[in-house]
């Protein structure tokens, strides 16, 4: 099978398509053939090494979290799917896989092919939407009425981040580049900002949530902002956000917290539900095919695209 694969950390010269023989699937896993891919920046940090000490010092690496395709065997005691059935999820594995024809996934990292999609706009969805999901319904409480402000509405999470927060029911505001604000309207945002011309800390209003997707925000400069039992959310693991995730906790009122997604099947299923209601669409900003990989990070690493970035897989 076609597989991308990497010797070194480095930059996106160090990635290589190579032939290697399909993955067979351990107990519990399911091997799937896979049509389409979605990047992440998380796959240019790994592949650059910013996660070593998760992602380990053993060569070669794969890389890719997102896949969407079809069941090619099951392995022992996997129930509920079917060979040649529509699937797609993420890997939360740091081993990765997802950018080659095969990948053996564990059946709880995927779910069935949400109604209507195809394989490039399934792939879209996993990673960042999970990441939505978790952080406004299960770190932020978000729920009917609640005002949630969004920075980085227009990159992959926020896109989905929009949607998500409005099928929970919430008031959304969001804060992007003035160029993508007609894109963030068209996804549900009641109020758009450009930070650019108002500093994050500077919206007007009291907030229930808001999720720093960007993540170039603190808990302390967005306090103000919150409202009395309100969380500041980002997705950006560094120390000074690790300890406010950990000491705000101790906090009957305002809270830091921090994501990080995990694959389940019952979110992805939560997501496809809200897919065949139309109430969640995934935005692809380029489709390329595998063999472009390194120009796929390229342009994830410049942090200005509107959406995902899909690989095709032959
Ligand atoms: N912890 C976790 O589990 C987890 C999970 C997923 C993602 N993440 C992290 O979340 C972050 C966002 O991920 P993503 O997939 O959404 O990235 P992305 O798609 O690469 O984000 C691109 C967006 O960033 C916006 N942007 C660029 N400069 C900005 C600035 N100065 N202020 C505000 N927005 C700016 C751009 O908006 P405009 O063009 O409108 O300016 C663009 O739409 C990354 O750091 C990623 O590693 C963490």
């Amino acid at each position: 099978m076609k597989v991308i694969e990497y010797d070194r950390y480095g930059g996106p010269e160090v990635i290589e398509l190579r032939e290697r023989s399909e993955p067979q699937p351990a107990a519990g896993e399911v091997l799937v053939r896979i049509h389409a891919a979605a990047l992440n920046p998380k796959d240019a940090l790994v592949r650059a090494g910013k996660f070593k000490l998760l992602s380990g010092a053993d060569f070669p690496k794969r890389m890719g979290y997102d896949f969407a395709g079809v069941v090619a065997a099951l392995g022992a005691g996997v129930t509920g799917l079917e060979v040649g059935q529509g699937v797609y999820g993420m890997i939360n594995s740091w081993k990765a896989g997802a950018f080659a024809q095969y990948a053996a996934v564990p059946q709880d990292e995927l779910a069935a092919l949400p109604q209507g999609l195809d394989y490039a706009q399934a792939a879209a969805i996993p990673l960042s939407a999970q990441t939505a999901l978790q952080a406004l319904r299960d770190l932020g409480g978000v729920g009917p009425g609640a005002e949630v402000l969004i920075h980085g509405a227009s990159g992959g999470v926020g896109t989905l981040a929009v949607q998500i927060a409005k099928a929970l029911g919430a008031r959304v505001s969001a804060l992007c580049g003035a160029h993508s604000a007609e894109l963030v309207r068209g996804l549900g945002a009641d109020q758009v900002y450009d930070y650019r011309q108002t500093p994050p800390s500077q919206v007007p209003g009291r907030y229930e949530v808001f999720f720093d997707v960007f993540g170039n925000q603190s808990f302390a400069a967005i306090k103000p902002l919150l409202a009395a039992r309100g969380r500041y959310i980002t997705t950006v693991p560094n120390a000074r956000n690790i300890r406010d995730h950990l000491l705000s906790r101790l906090s009957p009122l305002k809270q830091a917290r921090l994501v990080i997604v995990r694959s389940r099947r019952a979110d992805l299923e939560q997501l496809s539900a809200w897919v065949a209601q139309g109430r969640l669409r995934p935005l692809i900003a380029a489709r390329l095919p595998l063999a472009e990989t390194a120009r796929a990070h390229a342009m994830i690493q410049g942090k200005n695209t509107h959406g995902k970035i899909v690989l095709d897989i032959p």
